[in-house]
């Protein structure tokens, strides 16, 4: 294979050529839209750092998946923004909690979207913690009875899935076991699993107002700098019940999905978090960069590295210029 018998250029020469050597195709079919619900009629609070992107009340979300299962979107991730906060994060596991509601009325009018939860006390704490706090200290084992409950809440409700986003430890067993107890076992479990403690949530903690207000998340999820420890990670939720294990954030950890995609036989899911997301954004309003094929790099980039399906801001962009109707 060395030049000039071997010429790489030969197979590159048409788009037919690229097509028929092509290892790596974005489809819809590897979309997950996430959402954020808010309480009201007719709201569509645009975040700023977002383009794009809304805090919905339900009648609005529900048009959104409509145009979303119109594109061909399988699946979306729902995350809540409650109307009051509290210690204990009562709102999050309430049978009339703004995401419990929500799925209520989506299972209804767009039966066919797969509807995953987020299952975290963080916009639901008044500290803005993923877990109860002790003093200064997140108390692993008293949070997870609440994350049960939240997850047990929203298949109750009709979730198609449970999405666990704490990191705290032992809560995809918690998780599993209420469910099956309470005759839920068909629910699947995607894991958080390897979620790191990542600067590029900024955006988000503004739309779902779940910024920690003392200190940060550092004692829950996990140090970017470790690899290795994901592994670890990883297989502890695969042994505890997880259907599906998720890397986050996705491009500064591409290393990390290539790495768990070879150790695990389960569906890999990673997520293209906000700061992923606002940085193009932000790019190509300053006109640096041409926002639409630097999304599809990316995605297929993160496909490329093994990720089953991608949590993306993108997946109605993507969906409609894969479909051609923009
Ligand atoms: C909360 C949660 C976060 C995200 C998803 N669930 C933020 C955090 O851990 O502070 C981040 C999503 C994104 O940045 O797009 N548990
Ligand atoms: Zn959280």
């Amino acid at each position: 294979m060395l030049f000039p018998d071997y010429r790489p250029r030969r197979l590159r020469q048409s788009e037919g050529l690229r097509r028929l050597i092509r290892e790596t195709v974005l489809t819809i079919d590897d979309l997950i839209l996430p959402l954020f619900v808010i309480d009201g009629k007719g709201v569509k609070n645009p975040i700023p750092s977002m383009p794009g992107h809304f805090q919905l009340s339900v009648d609005n979300l529900i048009k959104t998946v409509k145009t979303a299962a119109n594109a061909g979107i399988p699946a979306i991730m729902l995350f809540g923004i409650p109307d009051k906060k509290d210690p204990l994060a009562t709102r999050a596991y309430a049978k009339d909690g703004i995401v419990q509601k929500t799925i209520k009325s989506l299972k209804n009018k767009v039966p066919e979207m797969v509807v995953i939860t987020d299952v975290c006390l963080c916009q639901y704490t008044d500290h803005g913690h993923c877990g109860v706090v002790d003093g200064n200290v997140i108390d692993n084992d008293a949070s997870l009875d609440l994350l049960a409950r939240v997850a047990l809440s929203h298949a109750k409700a009709g979730a198609d899935m449970v999405a666990p986003s704490d990191m705290m430890d032992g809560r995809v067993a918690e998780i599993r076991q209420t469910l099956d107890e309470n005759d839920l076992s068909r629910i699947p479990i995607m894991s958080y699993a390897a979620k790191y403690c990542s600067a590029y949530y900024g955006p988000f903690r503004e739309a779902a107002h779940s910024a920690p207000q003392f200190g940060d998340r550092r004692t829950y999820q996990m140090d970017p700098a470790n690899a290795v420890e994901a592994i670890r990670e990883v297989s502890m939720d695969v042994e505890e019940g997880a259907d599906i294990v998720m890397v986050k954030p996705a491009l500064p950890y591409l290393d990390i999905i290539y790495r768990i995609r070879e150790e695990t036989d389960l569906p890999v899911a990673a997520y293209n978090v906000s700061g992923e997301y606002s940085m193009v954004k932000a790019a190509e309003k300053m006109g640096w960069i041409d926002g639409s094929k630097v999304m599809i790099e990316t995605l297929t980039g993160i496909k490329r590295a093994g990720a089953d399906m991608i949590i993306t801001y993108f997946a109605l962009e993507a969906a409609e210029l894969i479909n051609g109707s923009k």
